[in-house]
């Protein structure tokens, strides 16, 4: 049966991906931090936003593409960053780096991947983002650029919303530690999700492979949420952001921004691009909507702003873009359509994201990305 019939939608993807991996790597990729407040808001601050559709515009077939730094894309969206991915699918990183390369969207690969840049270089398209979480030590900083760029990485993007480990109380309970061990409790879970579990039998447990070469650090000491990546980085300052901008020649993406001072500041920096994000709730319970957030950060710089945390589907992407964004990226998404469908998941996502911007475009009389205008009373939203 078409995938489209049986899964005309990410909720589809998510129950079906929730049913196939184990309940550890179900609560690590599924989880907020605290009660989840933050996690629930993304998603009904989306809700909230109306955009008005617009009647008698005749035949047409909207455009999807946009520009971002310089570069056509021929889709606004693009897949962010996601620690230990392979964790969640075997060899994720590798699947979802040759689905952006061949829907020509960006992939970004997390400094503690289950990949190391050169593992995945001859699997990247020519939109590669690098996501930078900041080491202390200005020779493995130098290092982990100098791989990226060789790699063939062109963008950095250094996420600055966690200057230290959330709580994350529900991968907690769940018995996930890091690296993951597999206790006799955890085994249990396994056991409950064959598919899970021979794929992963073929590919052995995961771990951060960008890290083995720095990872002379006593592990021993660290409590369970947190692991090797967290000794080695430090919270960073607007030195190091000054830093990293003199050293890294192409694109520079700061990750993790809420604050319009915050943006505004960057830009002074020279920083090319605002990604907004609460992380997808995982890291402060107390923390607005990105949408929220997003109409004063569009007031306050004239920066390209890339958009993230509770995008769904097309309408959400629409509502992000009518509200000032240029881009949005999404996270769990990408992973509950390979852990649903395994190697075919990813693009079937891209081609259910691309029908469903195609039919709420057209419903908005929307012939392009440009022109999308929210309605006056999300003044709302000002903070
Ligand atoms: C399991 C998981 C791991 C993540 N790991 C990272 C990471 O290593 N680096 C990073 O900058 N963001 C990380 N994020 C945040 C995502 O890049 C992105 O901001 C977020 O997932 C967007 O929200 P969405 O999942 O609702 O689309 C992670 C998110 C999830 C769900």
């Amino acid at each position: 049966m078409k995938l489209d019939a049986r899964y005309p939608a990410l909720s589809d993807l998510r129950s079906r991906a929730q049913r196939r991996i184990p309940k550890f790597v179900w609560e690590y990729l599924d989880s907020g931090t605290g009660s989840e407040a933050t996690k629930a808001r993304n998603r009904s601050a989306l809700d909230q936003i109306t955009l008005l559709p617009s009647v008698l515009h005749g035949e047409f077939t909207p455009d999807l593409s946009t520009s971002l730094l310089g570069e056509t894309l021929p889709l606004p969206f693009g897949i962010a960053p996601v620690g230990m991915s392979g964790l969640i699918w075997p060899d994720a990183e590798r699947h979802l780096a040759r689905a952006g390369a061949k829907a020509g969207i960006p992939y970004t690969l997390s400094t503690v991947a289950a990949a190391a840049p050169e593992d995945i270089a001859k699997d990247l398209g020519p939109h590669a983002w690098f996501q930078m979480y900041p080491p202390r030590d200005e020779a493995i900083r130098s290092d982990m650029l100098a791989r990226a760029k060789n790699a063939g990485f062109r963008t950095l993007v250094l996420t600055v919303d966690v200057p230290v480990p959330s709580r994350r109380e529900r991968q907690v309970r769940s018995g996930l530690t890091q690296p993951p061990k597999l206790t006799p409790r955890l085994m249990a879970q396994v056991a409950l999700r064959p598919a899970w579990a021979a794929a992963m039998a073929q590919k052995g447990m995961p771990h951060m492979r960008m890290l083995d070469a720095y990872a002379n650090v006593e592990t021993a000491n660290l409590p369970p949420n947190a692991h090797v990546g967290y000794l080695l980085r430090t919270s960073p300052d607007w030195a190091y952001v000054q830093w990293l901008r003199d050293a890294w020649e192409g694109p520079f993406i700061v990750k993790g921004v809420l604050r319009p001072d915050d943006a505004k500041k960057l830009e002074e920096l020279g920083i090319d691009a605002i990604w907004i994000s609460n992380h997808a709730g995982r890291q402060f319970d107390a923390a607005p909507a990105t949408i929220e957030v997003l109409p004063s950060i569009r007031a306050a710089t004239a920066l390209p702003i890339v958009f993230d945390s509770g995008v769904e589907g097309g309408v959400d992407i629409l509502r992000a873009l009518a509200m000032g964004a240029n881009f949005v990226m999404m996270g769990r998404a990408w992973h509950f359509a390979l852990a649903a469908l395994g190697t075919d998941g990813p693009a079937h996502l891209v081609d259910l994201l691309r029908k469903d911007l195609e039919s709420n475009m057209g419903q908005l009389g929307a012939k392009d990305l440009t022109n999308l205008t929210a309605p006056a009373d999300h003044d709302m939203f000002q903070l």
